[in-house]
């Protein structure tokens, strides 16, 4: 028998639909995400010719077999009714829409011809001085009736010859159904009606409504399905009947005559203005429909169920989508709830133009690729921005890192202060060059190295300091840098994540002896790989130019450029540290944005922090006051002593919620290698220890629409929420 697949099938209509697609021998497939559980379909579990595949529509691409042997698609599946569709927006686009065409594009690619879609008279919208037909204009008035629309549109677009919808557009459903919804007019009128003796008519009770049993609608379903095709191919059926347009108060009278006790009361606003009557010639005169379910019997069957106790605890969220839609949407999706976004949101991304496309592809064609005019204006780009004296450009800011080591000739023997809270390379330099890296505690509070403890490590091996402005944030230089004078020690400024930031008004790059920066892509600005070392030492600048490039006297520009000579000398044995032109290609354009996207990055932070001040088990990490603030990471402490889960276990629910995050950093003094090389107990540096455990790094950057910070935060907010102990 013909295999039908039904979207949505464990819904109002969908689990009504499947019965009876069933009863006529149907070979049915569901494809539900089972918002409101499993309960409707199982009576059909034992049925060989029923088969249920739990899923999200949002993920279509997960379920390769789902269209496999199938003959019709019935689309019901939507995030249905209007208030759920406002509340998430997003998700109603993702559903309603983006999947819905995901869905007919693969049904169509599989060559199944039928398909039917359940829209909704509700794209009629507020219009009651006329009847309305298939062919009237819509008037949306929500933003359900709006996706249902532009689904429809997209639909019709897509017809020929292998690929025949037919549009369904139900008046408001009403009846009983194994998912029973209270949520519809006359199902919660009943609802009252039964628990209360009194029902409540909002609004004046004058808005139109068509009104169509929940049996109903399932038969024209079938019928659409079962119609020859040339009678429903690209057609638009109303689902209703010229005789079922009623305002609000009928609807009211007509339970009074089912119950005639009850009372009926006028309450004065309703925020819901649709109002439309429709006409139902069409589908009457084409498919011969004609509904056998009066409002009477759907009002008797409810109030039966209800006051037989089937339907259990009837003020269960279960009954109310948008009640239900919201729990689900502050559940994780790790204990059943929803999972926040259906696409993949990395930790983060770079923000390139075309500006920066057409640069790399001009050096591309101009046939110069490595080391040459490009790398020479982006230098010259980066002095005119920091108002350093030298800027060197460089493969990485390791590279910048481990010269300004060479060059301030710190060797075997020597040892060189900095915090354990950074990334490898900024020990590993140290390390690189034979000295020992001797770590500072951090202080808990900006997490940067704590200048009340840099004193007591400096030895007379002592040879320089490395400082990190983690995140973003310089450190205190007016005391490190007192504490550095007073033991004639220069400070290299380990600048990865700060370009851009400020102390005391100076921009970093001009405070300290050195200063390195990353251009790596997470970070403020990116030339895929690349870093720079700024100085206003001449010497030191000198030094780590040759120290760059194989300690050779010439560049390759200098010696192959057609003002160039060919020789040149090695003048110490250097490093092949040299930053290519394709890189400052990009670099050219980035360092212009920079300003821009630091700027939106403090937006960003503004709105984190504001969202997450009200939430007790985040700390966020603290100013020192006079710094600007380059905004590179956005890192949030998690108070896991009053919380149910690990940082670990914060970031895999995070995952699962489609949210990448980051680590920075895991404390090198825990490190495999610097553990047992130096022979470092974790306690050793109790705050980066504390830290080490308890930060997360949260998606920031400029790349990121407003839509993605809040699902950041819905999605922190909703993990802490049910974590906490
Ligand atoms: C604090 C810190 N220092 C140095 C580096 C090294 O930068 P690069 O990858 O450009 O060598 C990084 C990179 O992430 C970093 O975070």
């Amino acid at each position: 028998m013909k295999k039908i697949l039904v979207t949505g099938g464990g819904g109002y209509i969908g689990s009504v639909l499947v019965k009876r697609l069933l009863e006529k021998n149907y070979d049915v497939r569901v494809f539900d995400v089972l918002f409101f559980g499993e309960d409707p379909l199982k009576e059909f579990q034992k049925n060989p010719k029923f088969e249920l595949i739990k899923g999200d529509l949002r993920n279509l691409n997960e379920f390769p077999k789902l269209f496999d042997d199938v003959y019709a698609v019935i689309h019901l599946a939507s995030l249905s009714n209007d208030p759920s569709c406002d509340v998430d927006p997003q998700h109603t686009t993702d559903i309603n829409y983006l999947s819905s065409i995901e869905l007919a594009k693969l049904s169509k690619q599989h060559k199944i011809q039928r398909f039917i879609f359940a829209s909704s008279c509700s794209v009629y919208g507020a219009r009651e001085d006329i009847i309305l037909d298939e062919n009237s204009e819509k008037a949306p008035v929500s933003l359900y009736a709006k996706s249902k629309i532009d689904f429809e549109n997209k639909l019709l677009e897509m017809i020929d010859k292998d690929f025949c919808p037919t549009i369904m557009r139900n008046g408001t459903v009403f009846g009983l159904s194994p998912r029973m919804r209270f949520d519809l007019i006359v199902n919660l009128m009943t609802k009252y009606a039964v628990t209360k003796n009194k029902i409540f008519i909002v609004g004046g009770g004058l808005n139109w409504r068509p009104l169509i049993h929940v049996d109903d609608v399932a038969t024209s379903l079938i019928m659409a399905m079962e119609a020859p095709l040339e009678k429903v191919n690209g057609e638009i059926f109303n689902v209703g009947h010229n005789s079922m347009n009623f305002q609000v108060k009928d609807v009211a009278d007509k339970i009074k005559k089912v119950m005639p006790s009850i009372e009926v009361e006028y309450a004065p606003s309703d925020k819901d203005n649709r109002s439309y009557r429709v006409s139902f010639d069409k589908i009457e005169k084409i498919l011969g429909f004609m509904p056998k379910k009066s409002i009477e019997d759907g009002v008797k069957e409810i109030a039966e169920a209800i006051k037989n106790g089937k339907l259990g605890n009837i003020d269960s969220t279960n009954y109310i989508n948008l009640k239900k839609f919201m729990e689900l949407k502050n559940l994780p999706f790790a204990s059943g709830g929803l999972r926040t976004r259906s696409t993949f949101l990395p930790f983060a991304l770079p923000l390139i133009g075309e500006e920066e496309i057409n640069e790399v592809v001009d050096t591309l064609r101009s046939g110069w690729l490595t080391t040459g005019p490009k790398t020479k204006r982006f230098e010259e780009e980066i002095k005119n921005y920091i108002g350093c004296k030298h800027a060197i450009a460089l493969s990485s800011c390791t590279a910048a890192l481990h010269l300004s080591l060479v060059a301030l000739n710190v060797g075997p023997g020597d040892e060189v202060i900095t915090t354990p809270v950074t990334f490898a390379s900024t020990a590993n330099v140290i390390v690189h060059q034979g000295a020992k890296p001797v770590f500072v505690d951090v202080d808990r509070k900006t997490m940067n190295i704590d200048p009340d403890k840099i004193e007591e490590k400096i030895t007379k091996k002592t040879k320089a300091i490395i400082a990190v402005d983690l995140a973003g944030q310089p450190c205190d230089y007016d005391k490190i840098m007192k504490i550095a004078k007073k033991h004639n020690l220069p400070i290299i400024e380990d600048a990865a994540h700060a370009i851009g930031a400020e102390h005391n008004g100076k921009k970093v790059g001009i405070i300290n002896k050195t200063t390195c920066f990353s251009f790596y892509p997470i970070k403020n600005m990116t030339t895929i790989e690349g870093g720079v070392l700024a100085t206003d030492d001449d010497k030191l600048a000198e030094t780590a130019r040759i120290y760059s490039l194989h300690g050779m006297s010439r560049d390759a520009w200098q010696r192959y450029s057609s003002k160039g000579s060919a020789q040149w000398q090695t003048v110490a044995p250097g490093y092949k540290y040299n930053m290519t032109d394709v890189q400052a290609s990009l670099g050219l354009h980035q360092i212009k944005k920079l300003d821009d996207f630091i700027y939106k990055r403090e937006k960003y932070a503004k709105f984190y922090k504001d969202a997450f001040s009200k939430i007790k088990e985040i700390m966020i990490p603290g100013s020192i006051g006079n710094i600007k603030h380059a905004q590179h990471l956005f890192i949030i402490i998690l108070d896991i002593d009053n919380l149910k889960i690990s940082r670990d276990e914060f970031i895999e629910l995070m995952r699962s919620e489609n949210i990448g995050t980051g680590i920075h950093f895991i404390s090198l003094h825990t490190h495999e290698y610097y553990k047992k090389t130096f022979g470092f107990e974790k306690e050793d540096f109790p705050n980066a220890a504390y830290l080490s455990d308890r930060m997360v790094s949260l998606p920031l950057y400029p790349k990121m629409g407003m839509n993605d910070l809040l699902d950041v935060i819905n999605a922190v907010t909703k993990i802490i929420n049910y974590s906490r102990k």
